[in-house]
């Protein structure tokens, strides 16, 4: 299998927990006869220091060329002077619409040997294996008309999808649960929402393609309690945009930190691979981070643009197996307890 992939390591801890990933994807290829070449390329703050533009050219074009990117993450205090559309943060949101990724892949896995790290109880976050598919480019936080009228005080947002935008995204969602559990939860308020009526109704049209999918749908209200309440018994969770950002936030709290969450953005032109967190500047530099997120990034990277499911469960077990035998970074020690390895030990820990 050959894997040509674009590194973004960006800002603060990035070019750390990249570091992480990339060396484990090198181990991977090693074992397992695999071609993978990575073409390193300025994104966020250093792009700005080095090139005077958060996202450069010779990055989109290394990007664009590339069959997987992956991102560590953009932001600088010393920019924080500057106005939104300069600073490090432009490039991550610029990135993203010239891949044009539009469902955004967010695992929610509880690692049971960081339960106490929960403020739910270990019996009901055991074993939880649940996959957000977010549609990424519709609804609320792209639809025209948009304004606050300062005079008038009104202010007014459009929530729009087009029966397309939904089909794209269901069928994701929909070949996903094919290849994990066969559960597709669809979540949406469509008792007050015509654009949730589309979305429950085209999923039901599509449903008869995917037989051995059993397709359920959820009030978002409720669902946000049945997360905390029975996480277990959900596969893949689909929904819109405005939804799925509070619901996989929420369900950040069955996993602990955001240390150990991955993404993937898959759909556009080439996916983007990314750890959910930023770029830490206070801890940047010190080897505190947790590679762990940015680790199971590159897991991503070889369940969804290597289809090598097999490597990509195997770097999973690896990160079980390192936590259940203790080692912890800062973020995951538990209160009260500090880390016992730097970032580039749990790295090497997780590579052996
Ligand atoms: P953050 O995610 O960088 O940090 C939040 C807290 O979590 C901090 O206390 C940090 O030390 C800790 N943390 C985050 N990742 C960690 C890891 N891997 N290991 C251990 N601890 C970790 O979010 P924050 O502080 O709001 O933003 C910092 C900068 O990052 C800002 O410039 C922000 O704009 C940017 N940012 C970038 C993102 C991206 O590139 N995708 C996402 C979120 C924020
Ligand atoms: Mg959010």
């Amino acid at each position: 299998m050959k894997l040509n992939i674009a590194v973004l390591a960006g800002d603060g801890i990035g070019p750390e927990v990249t570091a992480e990933a990339v060396k484990v994807l090198k181990t991977v290829a090693k074992h397992g006869g695999h071609e993978f070449t990575f073409t390193d390329a300025l994104i966020g703050g250093v792009a700005i220091t080095a090139e005077g533009t958060p996202l450069p050219q010779k990055t989109i074009d290394v990007a664009l060329a590339a069959d997987a990117v992956l991102l560590g993450a953009v932001g600088d205090n010393k920019f924080n002077a500057l106005t939104p559309d300069k600073r490090p943060e432009a490039g991550l949101l610029a990135i993203r619409q010239h891949l044009g990724g539009f469902a955004n892949l967010r695992p929610c896995t509880a690692f049971n040997a960081l339960s106490e790290n929960s403020p739910l109880r270990p019996e009901v976050t055991k074993n939880v294996d649940i996959l957000f598919v977010r549609e990424l480019l519709g609804g609320l936080y792209f639809g025209k008309p948009r304004a606050w009228n300062k005079e008038t005080g009104e202010a007014h947002n459009t929530m729009v999808y087009t029966k397309p935008e939904v089909e794209r995204c269901a069928h994701i969602g929909f070949q996903l649960a094919q290849k994990r559990r066969g559960k597709l939860t669809q979540v949406d308020k469509a008792n007050v929402l015509e654009c949730s009526q589309l979305w429950r109704a085209t999923v039901d049209e599509i449903a008869p393609q995917y037989p051995d999918v059993k397709v359920e749908h959820q009030l978002v209200d409720s669902m946000a309690i049945h997360l905390m309440n029975r996480p277990r018994d959900f596969d893949v969770v689909l929904t819109e945009n405005l939804f799925g950002d509070i619901l996989s936030d929420e369900s950040g709290v069955i996993t602990g930190s955001l240390g150990m969450l991955p993404s993937a953005t898959i759909g556009g032109k080439v996916n983007l691979y990314e750890p959910v967190h930023g770029s830490a500047p206070d801890i940047a530099g010190q080897g505190k981070a947790n590679p762990l997120g940015a680790i199971l990034t590159a897991a991503m990277v070889l369940r969804h643009s290597g289809n090598l499911e097999e490597e990509a469960l195997a770097i999973e077990k690896a990160v079980n197996e390192v936590l259940a035998a203790g080692h912890r970074t800062g973020d995951i020690a538990g209160q009260g307890k500090s880390a016992n390895v730097t970032t580039s030990e749990m790295g090497d820990l997780v590579n052996t």
